[in-house]
């Protein structure tokens, strides 16, 4: 299947699980909007889409579990967002092409969505209809890659590593925290929910580990050479900010190269699945970890 097709399917039944969610379990009417503002703004969507893309690849029919795991993760991510451009932060006026969560709302409102997202993803996930223990596995594997030994572990080092530079495997580690392990999540809950024995589950973590480094490589080059309008946020941000990356360490050209070099490990392991798997087609994958790619 073409992924536009694929994504136009299913994307908006994650939106519809995240919205019908918020409007359900939400109290406060400030919170409610200002949630529902950031996680409508737009975005790529890019890891619900790798987690149902991993899914389907194994024969998996996608129906309203895994359309709420996927938006348990997007709503992990936009919390992430969300709090990565406070004024204590990044301190970013600009996301998905609107103005930041507290440019609108007000920095106390921001920081509580962002709770709100994140609380809420795991009380998505427990309502879901999966067996006991798959849903388990689910909520414990998102906690240990979104928390403190994961993306907020990622986000630590790169707030500790400003005004100093890191040596490049030290800014790797900080990338395949902060990044790396949403994405991570994606590819291992679309392999849990189709059912996937441990080695496989273990392929598709090491596939994610190279996607996850080529997403937040690609993330600084694109700071460096595209523009404001076309990113929908501030371009330039990381050299203002001190931020350690990968075209400041490496210089532009071994940052592509860097990136090329994630993306073939990437799709090597594609092609490793499809041999080993039985009941596996990568196409889509395949068609996903392209969008990861730059034009020089
Ligand atoms: C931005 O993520 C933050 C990073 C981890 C680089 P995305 O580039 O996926 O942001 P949206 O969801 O499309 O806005
Ligand atoms: C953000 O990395 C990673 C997370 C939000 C976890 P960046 O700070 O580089 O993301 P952008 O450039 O603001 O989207
Ligand atoms: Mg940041
Ligand atoms: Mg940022
Ligand atoms: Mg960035």
């Amino acid at each position: 299947m073409q992924l536009t097709e694929f994504s136009a399917t299913n994307l908006p039944m994650v939106e519809q699980e995240i919205t019908q969610f918020l409007m359900e379990y939400t109290t406060d009417e400030a919170l409610k909007e200002s949630m529902l503002y950031s996680i409508n703004a737009g975005g790529k969507r890019i890891r619900p889409l790798l987690l149902l893309a991993t899914a389907s690849s194994f024969g998996e029919t996608l129906s309203t579990p895994i359309y709420q795991v996927a938006g348990a993760l997007e709503m992990v991510h936009t919390y992430s967002l969300i709090h990565d451009d406070l004024p204590a932060m990044d301190n970013d006026d600009l996301r998905r092409g609107k103005p930041t969560n507290h440019k609108v709302f007000g920095e106390a409102i921001a920081i509580l969505a962002g709770d709100g997202l994140l609380t809420g993803a795991f009380q998505l996930i427990s309502l879901t209809q999966l067996e006991p223990l798959k849903k388990l596995l689910l909520i414990q594997q998102l906690a240990s890659n979104s928390g403190a030994q994961g993306m907020v572990a990622g986000q630590t080092a790169d707030i500790l590593g400003e005004k100093q530079e890191l040596t490049i495997e030290e800014l790797a580690f900080v990338h395949e925290r902060k990044t790396g392990r949403l994405i991570r999540y994606a590819l291992l809950a679309g392999g849990i929910l189709a059912n996937q024995p441990e080695e496989v589950l273990m392929c598709l973590q090491k596939l994610a580990g190279h996607l996850g480094l080529a997403f937040q490589i690609r993330d600084d080059l694109l700071d460096v050479v595209s523009t404001t309008e076309k990113l929908g946020k501030t371009a330039g941000k990381d050299a203002q900010e001190g931020k350690n990356t990968y075209p400041r360490l490496l210089g532009i050209e071994k940052a592509y190269a860097a990136l090329a070099n994630e993306i073939q490990q990437a799709n090597e392991l594609v092609t490793q699945l499809e041999k080993d798997v039985l009941v596996f087609d990568g196409e889509l994958l395949r068609q996903l970890i392209r969008q990861f790619d730059m034009e020089k």
